[in-house]
């Protein structure tokens, strides 16, 4: 079994969203070592509010099933929303210049529809990968917090698997189906799917392996006061 891991600045630069991955499944040593890293991770009040679903194989299969179909119909049952057009300014602006670099690199043209959708669907597949985790959790408050706690535990989910040589994605788009994802895996109605990772090895023929989006400066984020 690989042990090693990547130097914090190595993980932290290798780390990106692979949107292709090879069909070679992690052990369910290799998982549980992330699965390990992650439960490491900080919460408000350690409430450790994270519910996390694994499938593969068959179980995977049937809910690739199931996503393809609701979207064909265009039946979504998101527990949390989520929508394009509440982005503004340098927000919308960054989301579309991540969506241009995407397309690009996959020779796919704006105005070809059909591809695109071809493309979108892809999540639903997970991108090839033989892993989906889910990131279900309860309901507190405005849910507000537990969110953010949710998203400790993806960042050092994802971080794990950049440092252990796996790749990983985060999306939003599975939690699109949360009634489909809770029937299938038997999860009761009192957890919320915030978002699921798809997970494996990335594959270094996809088009888009070495593609990497850009950040603004730290300058443009940061303001230090003394
Ligand atoms: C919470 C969260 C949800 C995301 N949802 C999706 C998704 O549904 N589909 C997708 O293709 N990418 C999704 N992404 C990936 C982002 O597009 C990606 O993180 C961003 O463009 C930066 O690229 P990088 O992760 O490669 O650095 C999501 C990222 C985050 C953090």
């Amino acid at each position: 079994m690989n042990t090693t891991t990547l130097t914090f600045d190595e993980t932290v630069r290798s780390r990106f969203s692979s949107r292709a991955f090879l069909p070679t499944p992690l052990t369910d040593d290799q998982i549980r070592q992330v699965l390990t890293d992650a439960q490491n991770s900080p919460s408000n009040c350690n409430t450790q509010p994270w519910h996390v679903h694994i499938a593969s194989g068959k179980t995977k299969e049937a809910l690739t099933e199931v996503m393809l179909q609701n979207t064909s119909k265009g039946l979504i049952t998101p527990d949390f929303s989520f929508d394009y057009a509440d982005f503004y300014g340098d927000y919308f602006d960054r989301s579309q210049e991540q969506a241009r670099i995407y397309y690009e690199t996959l020779g796919v043209a704006r105005e070809d529809k059909a591809k695109r959708n071809e493309i979108y669907l892809r999540n639903f597949k997970f991108y090839g990968a033989p892993h989906v985790a889910f990131l279900f959790m309860p309901s507190f408050g405005d849910n507000i917090r537990v969110a953010s706690d949710m998203g400790m535990y993806g960042q050092t989910f994802l971080l794990s698997l950049a440092a252990r040589g796996y790749a990983g994605i985060p999306q939003t788009l599975l939690g699109f189906h949360a009634d489909a994802i809770r029937e299938i895996l038997g999860v009761s109605e009192q957890y919320r799917l915030l978002f699921g990772i798809s997970f494996g090895y990335a594959d270094p023929s996809a088009l888009t392996h070495n593609v990497r989006m850009g950040r603004i400066s730290v300058d443009e984020s940061v303001t230090i006061h003394s």
